[in-house]
Formats: structure tokens, C-alpha cells, sequence
């Protein structure tokens, strides 16, 4: 038997970066992954979509050129094919990466599928895997989450896609309808619209994007409408089969949509079943793991981070509590995860950022709160850089003027949203952002411009 001060179980993002951090201190870690290092983020999520996503705007960008004084002679093709490849090609890249990085930090990677078998009289966890045997005195579980399937009659047998094979496609579907409004759904709406692909979306709840917020929210549904996605909103989906779907609209109407292709994107859960969490008397919340802020399970020595937890499913807050329960486990420092400043991106064209509060959500907790509103259109660079364009950008202050959160959609929110991020872990005020200086010409002044209206 191979003795570990750390087993990490799950090589996602959470996973492999809490392992590598772990080793880099000193502690004997061993990373188990059934599947590919990397994790869904890597190999089929975040970063393929997002080279899919590269090449869909820069096509529209090509497009668009002449809105910048750049013509073009004849229309600008794309060879999806090719597409597919340079993303495959960064994914293999990037996982090459990885697992260099962990090599490098002296993780022992153990290609299986792990289970905890039991606590050894010593109180170290017996962790099985392989037809092997393991133990450490720590364990960190980050085994993520699977796409949600509905019990939607003839779905089983319709040849629908999920993220995974929408993604290893190397031929873009004739057409699509996709069931769920939410993240996954608008990323690929985004791609499959620029290629040209005939989208419609699904979505049980009155408005798209879930919890973000749903002025913002509207206002990108209206951009994709202009770009001829048609929205079902408030929409039941009631059977699937392979020529497409039936649908109960709000007003009771039955309707059909046809589509070559149905991608299912109505949520994940989380993956903690054979893991042996039962036997332990892991405290569980409809199959998500429970943690503290440390990301201490109920037992002792158990940790859980990322999906699994159910918390935030987003790769940048696993690797945030992956890194908390290592400084725990190490008893490095107070270090507890923070959920209030927690960015979140919808990678649109244009993108769409959300950290923090909403106004929906004060609205809702009855919470006072001042809210500075201001168009992306205040910034100088913004202008230049999109022609024609709209966007909004939303700062919500408590009653003291302490930020509290922001919306922004529009060109670079992706990149924008952390600053304010930052100001919310460090309880910065209206004042402190005022006094900030900004780079000019940026898309960032808008924050600037935010600060300087007065309140809502
Ligand atoms: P989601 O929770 O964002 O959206 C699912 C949507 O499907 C919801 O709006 C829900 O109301 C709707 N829905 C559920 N059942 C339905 C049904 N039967 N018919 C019609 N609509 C239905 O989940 P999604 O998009 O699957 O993403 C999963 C997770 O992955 C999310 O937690 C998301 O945050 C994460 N993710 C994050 C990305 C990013 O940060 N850029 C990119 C992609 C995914």
C-alpha cells in the first residue's frame, strides 16, 4: 500500500491546481482521475468553447469590417472543420501543460477511478482505485459535476447532444434547438449563430441567463433575436424525438420545433456517487457535499472542493477552494473562501459579466442599495472599438457606498469585472474607485465614469 499525506480525487481545475500546490509544500500528493486530466474546464468546457468562440467573432468581426473602413473582397468563409482542430489542438496543449506542471511539481498522477473504502485504525483514509491500495491522512474531493438530463419523454432517443459532443463535432449541426437558456446554451447559441447555424432556444423560467442579472439578461436576448435566434421563454419542453421537440408555450399552446440537432443544456449536478461518502456519514445536500468555509467536510480530514460542493460551478471558484483547503490542510493560514466576489462570464458576443450583488437579488432580500448606471458608450475606447454597439454597465453600492457588485455587458467584461471583484473583497467605497486612476484610453474608464453619476 502507497501512503500519501494528500489524495486528491478529480483532475479538474480545483483538482490539479490544489494538487500541485500541495506538492509544491512539501506534502506527498497523489492525484487520481478516472477520465483526463484537466477535467471538464479543459478538455470539454471553458477552453474549447472558447476557441470555438474566438473563431465565430473574428468572423463576425471579418464581417463587420466595413463598418471600420476595411473592405473585403467577397464574403468571408468559415472551414468549421478547421475550427474544430486548432480547438482539439489547444485542448491538447493545454492538458500537455497540466500535467507537466504536476510532474514538475512531484504529484504522483494515478490514471483510475478512486473510491474511499474506509478509515484504517490509524485514522488515515484507505482510498482503492485500480485494483490498488492507497492511504493518506488527507483527502480532497473534487469530482466536479455531469450534465443534468430532464425526464423529458423520447429525449433518451432523440440523438441529442450535450455540451461534450457539441464540442467534439467536427461538422456544424443543420440546425438547433436548445433546451435551456442558461450559460452553456447562450455560449453555444453564440458560436452556432455566427456560423450561421439556425438556433432556437428553450427556457422554462421567464427569462434567460438564470440569476444574472435580467435587464443585462433582456438586453442580449433582444441582440441575439436581431441576429435571428428565436426564444421560447416561460417554455416547457414536453417531448423530444429525433426531428426536434414539442413544447408547451406560457398561453398552453402545444407547438412543434424542428431542429436536425437538440442540445441539452438545462443544468449539471454534481458527480459524488461512488465515492464511499456514505459509509462515512459525509453530510450531503441533495447529493452536493457539504463544507465549511475551510472546505472541511463533516468528517475530519475530508475536504471537498468545486462542483462537487454545489456552491459556485465555475472553475475559477474551484481553484479558489482547492487552494483554501490545502492552506487548511497545511495550517498555513486563516484563509476562508469567500463567496460574495465571485465573477461570473458569459461568453456572448458581446460578453457579459456579473460579479457580487444584483439588483434583482437586493431587490428581492428587500436590501437598500444605490445603483450607478451608465452606457459602455461613456467610454471613449469603447466607442472606437464598437462601432454601433450598445452597452450597459451597472454598479451597485450599499447605503455606506461600499461596492457590493456590477454588471457589465459589453467588450472586455470578461477582463473588467475582477477590479471589481477586488473592491468588493477589500470593502472598497464609491470614494476609493474615484480616486483610482485609469488608464486612458480603456474600456476600464467606464468604471470611472460610474462613479462620477450620481446614484439611482
Ligand atoms: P444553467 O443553470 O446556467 O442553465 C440551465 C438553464 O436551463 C436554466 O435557465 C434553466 O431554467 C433551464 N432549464 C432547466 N430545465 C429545463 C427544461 N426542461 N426545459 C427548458 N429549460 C430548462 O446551466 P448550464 O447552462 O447547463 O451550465 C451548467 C453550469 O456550467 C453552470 O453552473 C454554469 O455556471 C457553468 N458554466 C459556466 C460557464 C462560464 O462561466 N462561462 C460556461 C459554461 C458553463
Amino acid at each position: 500500500m502507497t501512503t500519501f499525506d494528500l489524495i486528491v480525487i478529480g483532475g479538474g481545475p480545483g483538482g490539479y491546481n490544489a494538487a500541485a500546490l500541495a506538492a509544491e509544500s512539501g506534502l506527498k500528493t497523489a492525484l487520481f482521475e478516472k477520465n483526463k486530466v484537466g477535467g471538464v474546464c479543459l478538455n470539454e468546457g471553458c477552453i474549447p468553447t472558447k476557441a470555438l468562440l474566438h473563431s465565430a467573432n473574428l468572423l463576425d468581426e471579418i464581417r463587420e469590417a466595413k463598418k471600420y473602413g476595411i473592405t473585403l473582397e467577397g464574403a468571408p468563409a468559415a472551414d468549421y472543420a478547421k475550427v474544430a482542430a486548432r480547438k482539439s489542438k489547444i485542448v491538447r496543449k493545454l492538458v500537455l501543460g497540466v500535467v507537466q506542471k504536476l510532474k514538475k511539481a512531484g504529484v504522483e498522477i494515478i490514471e483510475a477511478q478512486a473510491s474511499i473504502a474506509a478509515k484504517n485504525s490509524d485514522g488515515t483514509f484507505l482510498v482503492k482505485a485500480g485494483g490498488e491500495e492507497y492511504s493518506a491522512r488527507d483527502i480532497l474531493l473534487c469530482t466536479g459535476s455531469e450534465t443534468a438530463v430532464p425526464p423529458i419523454p423520447g429525449l433518451a432517443e432523440s440523438g441529442y447532444w450535450t455540451s461534450r459532443e457539441a464540442l467534439e463535432a467536427k461538422e456544424l449541426p443543420e440546425s438547433v434547438v436548445v433546451i435551456g437558456g442558461g450559460v452553456i446554451g447562450m455560449e453555444f447559441v453564440s458560436v452556432w449563430t455566427s456560423f450561421g447555424v439556425p438556433v432556437t432556444v428553450v427556457e422554462m423560467l421567464p427569462k434567460i441567463l438564470g440569476r444574472m442579472d435580467s435587464e443585462l439578461s433582456l438586453e442580449l436576448m433582444k441582440e441575439y433575436e436581431k441576429r435571428g435566434v428565436k426564444f421560447y421563454l416561460g417554455t416547457k419542453v414536453v417531448a423530444a424525438s429525433p426531428a426536434g421537440i414539442t413544447v408547451e408555450t406560457p398561453e398552453g399552446e402545444q407547438k412543434e420545433i424542428k431542429a436536425a440537432r437538440i442540445l441539452l443544456s438545462a443544468g449539471r449536478r454534481v458527480v459524488s456517487r461512488d465515492l464511499g461518502l456514505a459509509a462515512l456519514g459525509v453530510e450531503m445536500n441533495r447529493g452536493a457535499i457539504v463544507t465549511d468555509e475551510y472546505q472541511q467536510t463533516s468528517v475530519p480530514h475530508l475536504y471537498a472542493a468545486g462542483d462537487v460542493t454545489a456552491r459556485s460551478m465555475l472553475a475559477h471558484s474551484a481553484i479558489r477552494m482547492g487552494e483554501v483547503a490545502v492552506h487548511r490542510i497545511l495550517g498555513r493560514e486563516d484563509d476562508p473562501m469567500r463567496y460574495d466576489a465571485i465573477p461570473g462570464v458569459i461568453y456572448t458576443h458581446p460578453e457579459f459579466a456579473s460579479v457580487g450583488a444584483t439588483e434583482d437579488d437586493l431587490k428581492a432580500a428587500g436590501t437598500p442599495y444605490r445603483l450607478r448606471k451608465i452606457q459602455m458608450a461613456f467610454s471613449g475606447r469603447f466607442v472606437v472599438e464598437n462601432e454601433g454597439g450598445n452597452g450597459l454597465f451597472k454598479l451597485l453600492t450599499d447605503t455606506d457606498d461600499r461596492v457590493i457588485g456590477a454588471q457589465m455587458l459589453g467588450n472586455p467584461a470578461s477582463e473588467l469585472i475582477f477590479y471589481i471583484g477586488q473592491a468588493i473583497t477589500q470593502r472598497l467605497t464609491i470614494e476609493d474607485l474615484r480616486k483610482q486612476v485609469y488608464p486612458h484610453p480603456t474600456v476600464g474608464e467606464i468604471i470611472h465614469e460610474a462613479v462620477n453619476e450620481p446614484a439611482l
